[in-house]
């Protein structure tokens, strides 16, 4: 089922790519809204995972939208391969590059909606500023670089300050909150004003097949 109010975007980290396909067109028919694509470099975090080439085929299998997540040192070398490739979105770590303001003016000039995340660690007034020019802020809530960790309580505090400034200031910034979201979080999670949630392990695990697990994660959403 559809709503307006919040999406759900899973990340394939933990998908079986052995079987990309079937993992992607089977959470596509059970009603997820966008998928979360993890770039990791191995030097920004320890594991290195996909690139362009792997979006050009994600592409390929579905038209919802490819929201990129680069935990890469420098990312802006590989924006226009990702945007080529077929991103929607692109979202870059305040922490990984040092001339961030330039990083992120050449996102803004590119075909493609932009977006901010922030470690744990990092405080929101460090990015506050930047939250009218561009489309979407990522709040993590592990510290990037592995899927299945276990969500960090203070969180969402976050989520409702940068919750409060969205909306004192009338933007319409898009809060995506990413790391450890399951049955037991998702709920305060979109209560604390996210709007878009990327779940991993809570959709692609061994546990359960992809359409019981994304119903799983549905049914703890408070109506
Ligand atoms: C972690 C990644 C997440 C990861 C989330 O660095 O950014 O997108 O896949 O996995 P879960 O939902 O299992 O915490
Ligand atoms: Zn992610």
């Amino acid at each position: 089922m559809k709503n307006n109010r919040f999406k759900i975007y899973p990340s394939i980290l933990t998908a079986d790519l052995a079987q990309l396909e079937n993992q992607i067109s089977t959470a596509q028919d059970n009603g997820i809204d966008g998928f979360h694509i993890d770039i990791m470099d191995g030097q920004f975090v320890p594991p290195i995972t996909f690139g362009p080439i792997i979006v050009s085929h994600i592409r390929k299998i579905t038209q919802l939208p490819i929201d990129i997540h680069m935990m890469v040192i420098n990312p802006d070398r590989f924006f226009e391969d990702l945007i080529i490739a077929g991103a929607d979105s692109i979202t870059i770590h305040y922490e990984s590059t040092k001339n961030f303001d330039e990083t992120l003016d050449k996102l803004k000039d590119l075909n493609v909606e932009c977006s901010i995340a922030i470690n744990p660690e990092t405080k929101l007034t460090d990015v506050q500023n930047y939250l009218n020019e561009i489309n979407q802020i990522l709040i993590m809530s592990v510290n990037p670089g592995y899927g299945g960790q276990k969500f960090i309580p203070s969180s969402i505090k976050k989520i409702k300050s940068t919750k409060s400034i969205i909306n004192n200031s009338n933007l319409k910034t898009k809060i995506q909150v990413d790391g450890g979201i399951n049955s037991n979080t998702i709920d305060s999670v979109l209560q604390a004003g996210a709007d878009i949630v990327v779940a991993g392990s809570a959709i692609y695990n061994d546990d359960n097949d992809i359409k019981t697990s994304i119903k799983t994660l549905k049914d703890s959403i408070s109506k």
